[in-house]
């Protein structure tokens, strides 16, 4: 699903998102940039080992943040290393967290010059946030920072699997109705 914001471009692919030509991609870290499984574990693997060198230098990011590093041999320039908030019951400031954590990343991606950026669904696989409020604080900080700032020119969401991809379509259907599909 493509919706345009302004001059920029909200999209929801299905897919793995080390394979994508954006000039960053985001991924889902922890607070010490250790590495892990799912996507993390998938960046690192397809990155090689200067990502974590360059982890380990920084040393660590709080939830809610963001840290950038090279990507290695990944197509894209950039890692966005977001550290989104485990879940633990909704009254522990997880929506916030997250929401800090996309606009952090969207903010270094602007002071870095980079255009296009890819995100995973961060938190929601091991962190166990649910998907569609995940979906939907990730989509409304993301259209909200693209109409203040006008970049970066791309967003794209990269969603592994078929539930998670359907959860950002109907949160980006409903956050920005295709009005020219009804005229
Ligand atoms: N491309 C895109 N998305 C992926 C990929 C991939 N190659 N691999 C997994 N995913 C998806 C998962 O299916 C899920 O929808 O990314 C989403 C986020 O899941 P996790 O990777 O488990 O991230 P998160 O829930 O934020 O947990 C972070 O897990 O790997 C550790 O070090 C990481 O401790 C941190 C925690």
């Amino acid at each position: 699903m493509i919706r345009n914001v302004g001059t920029c471009r909200i999209e929801t692919v299905q897919g793995d998102i080390t394979l994508e030509k954006t000039d960053a991609i985001g991924n889902a870290a922890n607070s010490m940039l250790a590495g892990g499984g799912g996507v993390d574990g998938a960046i690192h693997r397809a990155g090689g080992p200067a990502i974590m060198a360059e982890c380990r230098r920084i040393g660590g990011c709080p939830t809610g943040g963001c840290v950038v590093t090279t990507a290695g041999r990944l197509k894209a320039k950039r890692v966005l290393h977001m550290v989104g908030p485990i879940w633990n019951g909704g009254e522990n400031d997880e929506a916030e967290l997250l929401a800090f954590c996309y606009r952090s990343a969207l903010d270094l991606a602007v002071e870095h010059g980079l255009r296009s950026v890819a995100f995973p669904s961060v938190s929601t696989g091991i962190y166990g946030f649910p998907v569609r409020p995940a979906a939907m604080i990730a989509l409304r900080t993301i259209a909200a920072f693209l109409r203040e700032r006008s970049a970066p020119e791309l967003v794209r969401m990269v969603l592994f699997d078929p539930g998670t991809r359907k959860a950002y379509d109907e949160g980006l259907a409903e956050l920005l109705p295709d009005i020219a599909a009804d005229a």
